[in-house]
C-alpha cells in the first residue's frame, strides 16, 4: 500500500467524525504492517471517544497479541504530546512499538506545534511530515484557522435568486431553493459548533436555527446541536420566537452598551445567555471581532454565519469570512429585493474581491457554489 492510499484511508475516517469530535480536530490514523491495512479510525465522540491513534492502537490489539511493533502509524494531523482530556498520542505510539509515523500535517496548536515529532523521533521513530498535507488542511480548515488566528473560522451560507436577491421586496425569502438544497443547508449547521445571523434575518424570519431534515444520503455521525447565535448591538428583536425557545438548543445573544435594558432583561428572562461586546468596527452592530474571538474561547470551530445581507456584508468588507456557500435557486426577484453581499467598498472592478471556487454541484432545480474567500483564497 502506497503512502498516499494509506494516508487516504486516514482521512477518509476522519472525515466521518466531523460532527462528533469538536472541539477537538477530527482527525484519522491507518496503521499499516508490512505493507498492509491493518486498522483504520478517527478521532472519537468529544469528550470520552478517544484521539484517533489511541483508537486505532485499540482496534489493532483487538487482533494481534504483540502490539503494533513494526508498525506504520498515518496521522491527518500530528499526534499530541501534552495532556489534556487524554494521556499524549506519542506515548501510546512509542508504548506499542510503532517504528515510523507519516503525519499530513504539523499542529499549529501551542501546546504540540512540532513537539510531538519531536517526541516520536526522540525515541527512534522514524517521522515523515507533509503526505496528503492539502486534502488534510483542507479538511480540517476550521481547526487549523481556529488555532492559528484565535478566531472561530467563519463560512457564509446564502440562498440567492438567479438575479443574485436573498429576499423579495417584502423581506420574504422562504423559500428561494428547494428541498434539496435546504436539507444540504441542514448538513452544513451540522458541521458547524455555531450559528449566527444577525437581527434583521432573527425579526424578519424568526428562525429556529436547528439541524433538523438532512439530505437522504447523510449518515455522519450528528453531535451536540450547534450554539445559536444572535447579533443585536439595539435590542430590537423581541425576545420572542424559536431562538428564544432555549429547550430547542442553546442560545447566544451578543450586543452591546447601546442596547435597552428592558429588552435585555426579557431576553434574559427567557434563559438566552446575553454578552455585552464593543461596537462594529464600522460603526454599527457589534465587534465581529469580538464575536469570533469569544466564540472560539468557547471551543467553536466553524461558525455558519446564515444572514442576513447586512452582516454578510460586513464580514467581507472586514475581511473576517474564510467560505460562502451560496445556493442559487431557479428565481429572480427583481431590483427590489435584497441584494446579496452587499459590499460598500467597490467602487470600480479592481476594487472586487476574487473568490476561489472549490466545488459547484446541482441540487435538484438549484446550483451550489462553495468558495474559499480571503487570505484562504489567495493561498489555494
Ligand atoms: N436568502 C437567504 O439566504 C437569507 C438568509 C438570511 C436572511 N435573509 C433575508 O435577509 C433579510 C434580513 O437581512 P438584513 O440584511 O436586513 O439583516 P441582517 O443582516 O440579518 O441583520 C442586520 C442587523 O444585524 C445587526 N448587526 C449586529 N452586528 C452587525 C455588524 N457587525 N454588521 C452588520 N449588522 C450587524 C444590525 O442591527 P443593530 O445595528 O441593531 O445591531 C443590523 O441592522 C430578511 O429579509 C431575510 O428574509 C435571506
Amino acid at each position: 500500500m502506497r503512502d498516499d492510499e494509506a494516508m487516504r484511508a486516514a482521512l477518509d475516517a476522519a472525515g466521518r467524525a466531523r460532527r462528533v469530535a469538536p472541539p477537538w480536530p477530527h482527525v484519522g490514523c491507518a496503521l499499516v504492517v508490512d505493507g498492509e491495512l491493518v486498522a483504520v479510525a478517527s478521532t472519537g465522540a468529544y469528550p470520552s471517544g478517544g484521539h484517533a491513534e489511541t483508537n486505532a492502537l485499540a482496534l489493532f490489539a483487538e487482533h494481534r497479541v504483540d502490539g503494533a511493533r513494526g508498525a506504520t502509524a498515518y496521522v491527518t494531523l500530528e499526534p499530541c504530546s501534552h495532556h489534556g482530556n487524554t494521556p499524549p498520542c506519542t506515548e501510546a505510539l512509542i508504548a506499542a512499538g510503532v517504528t515510523k509515523v507519516v503525519a499530513a500535517l504539523e499542529d499549529p496548536d501551542e501546546r504540540v506545534a512540532g513537539r510531538g515529532f519531536a517526541q516520536l523521533r526522540a525515541a527512534g521513530i522514524e517521522v515523515v511530515v507533509g503526505v496528503e498535507a492539502d486534502a488534510a488542511a483542507d479538511q480540517l480548515a476550521a481547526y487549523l484557522h481556529q488555532r492559528r488566528t484565535g478566531r472561530a473560522f467563519a463560512l457564509l451560507k446564502t440562498a440567492m435568486s438567479i438575479d443574485g436577491r436573498v429576499a423579495a421586496a417584502d423581506g420574504t425569502s422562504q423559500w428561494i431553493t428547494g428541498p434539496f438544497a435546504r436539507a444540504d443547508a441542514h448538513a452544513l449547521r451540522a458541521d458547524s459548533q455555531a450559528i449566527v445571523v444577525g437581527g434583521g434575518t432573527a425579526r424578519i424570519d424568526q428562525p429556529a436555527l436547528t439541524v433538523r431534515a438532512l439530505p437522504d444520503d447523510d449518515d455522519a455521525p450528528v453531535g451536540r446541536a450547534p450554539l445559536r447565535v444572535l447579533l443585536d448591538g439595539r435590542g430590537r428583536a423581541p425576545a420572542t420566537g424559536p431562538l428564544f425557545d432555549i429547550s430547542l438548543a442553546p442560545t447566544l445573544v451578543c450586543t452591546t452598551a447601546a442596547a435597552d435594558p428592558e429588552v435585555v432583561a426579557a431576553w434574559k428572562a427567557t434563559g438566552v445567555e446575553v454578552v455585552e461586546v464593543g461596537a462594529g468596527a464600522r460603526g454599527s452592530g457589534v465587534d465581529l471581532d469580538a464575536v469570533l474571538q469569544l466564540l472560539a474561547a468557547r471551543d467553536v470551530l466553524q461558525v455558519m454565519v446564515e444572514g442576513g445581507a447586512a452582516l454578510h456584508g460586513a464580514l467581507l468588507a472586514e475581511g473576517r469570512a474564510q467560505r460562502l456557500v451560496t445556493y442559487v435557486g431557479n428565481t429572480a426577484l427583481g431590483p427590489q429585493g435584497l441584494p446579496a453581499l452587499p459590499l460598500d467598498t467597490v467602487a470600480t472592478m479592481s476594487d472586487a474581491p476574487r473568490f476561489a471556487l472549490r466545488a459547484v454541484r446541482r441540487l435538484g432545480n438549484d446550483v451550489r457554489l462553495d468558495y474559499t474567500l480571503g487570505a484562504h483564497a489567495e493561498a489555494s
